[in-house]
């Protein structure tokens, strides 16, 4: 299923309320059971299917993301427990070209099915699989974040100041080649984090995505552990 198939349920159900009185006015008794018949035809299915249909139109999303936000292979997000701000600023920006997604799929997303999407992921409570991570690295990537990252990737990375994603217990594989990114120019840096990078080399910001990988996530049952 595609967001586009999503969208396509939507007129469905319209047209088959209209269906309701409609075929009636003008027709004999043997146009309506035909009528009636091609209803059942066209809409019995849809309306079978409507009831399976997800509340968001996550779509392809489960491909990779799964419908719990825990992501299928290394290297891609997880997304569950993500606060909805949060995962809408994302997708907006990639729709808006700020960020260049790898998957074309998070530019196309459309408007409508931003806050939705981000509504569903954000009520995911799934325990996320733990990343492998090297401890001197751990301890390495603690004394970097104590200093230069903490100020807006709060408690860990397990809370968020100044619109920073939550990055405790995210995939390691992911969140190394980010921090990279940022550095490369590959990501445009949000406001002010760009100074936090400063004469950091490639081993300091490795280090950070160990350490956060390596925190536990926010606790599944209580969603955020702290309001700021
Ligand atoms: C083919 C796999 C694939 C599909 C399909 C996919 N994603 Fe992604 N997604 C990724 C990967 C890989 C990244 C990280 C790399 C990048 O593109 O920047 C990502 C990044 C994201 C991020 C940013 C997460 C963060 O921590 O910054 C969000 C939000 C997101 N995807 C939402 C979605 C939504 C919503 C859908 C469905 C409309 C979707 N994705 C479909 C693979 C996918
Ligand atoms: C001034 C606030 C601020 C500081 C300091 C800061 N960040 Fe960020 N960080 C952000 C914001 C805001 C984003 C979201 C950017 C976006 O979506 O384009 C972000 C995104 C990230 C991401 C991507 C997360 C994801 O899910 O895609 C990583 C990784 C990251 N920061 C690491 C770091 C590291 C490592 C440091 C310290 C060296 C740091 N940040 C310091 C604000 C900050």
């Amino acid at each position: 299923m595609t967001t586009t198939d999503y969208q396509a349920a939507v007129p469905l159900a319209a047209i088959s309320e209209l269906h309701a009185d409609a075929p009636c006015i003008r027709i004999g008794k043997s146009g309506l059971m035909k009528g009636l018949l091609a209803a059942a035809l066209l809409f019995g299915p849809a309306a079978a299917w409507a009831q399976d249909k997800p509340a968001a139109p996550i779509g392809t999303c489960i491909d990779c993301h799964g419908a719990n936000g825990i992501a299928i292979d290394p290297a891609t997000p997880h997304l569950n427990g993500q606060p909805e701000a949060l995962l809408i600023n994302m997708i907006e920006t990639f729709r808006g070209g700020a960020r260049p997604p790898k998957v074309r799929i998070h530019r196309e997303i459309p408007a409508a099915d931003v806050a939705p999407l981000a509504s569903h992921y954000s009520q995911q409570k799934a325990q996320r699989p733990k990343s492998a991570t090297r401890p001197e690295l751990v301890a390495r990537g603690e004394t970097v974040y104590q200093s230069r990252c903490a100020d807006c990737h709060v408690d860990n990375g397990r809370d968020s100041d100044k619109e920073a994603p939550l990055v405790a217990a995210q995939d390691v594989g992911y969140l190394i080649a980010q921090t990279l990114a940022f550095k490369k120019g590959e990501r445009k840096f949000p406001f002010l984090m760009d100074g936090s990078y400063r004469d950091l080399s490639d081993e300091d910001l490795t280090a950070t995505a160990h350490f956060f990988a390596a925190q536990d996530q926010v606790a599944p049952q209580t969603g955020r552990r702290r309001r700021r």
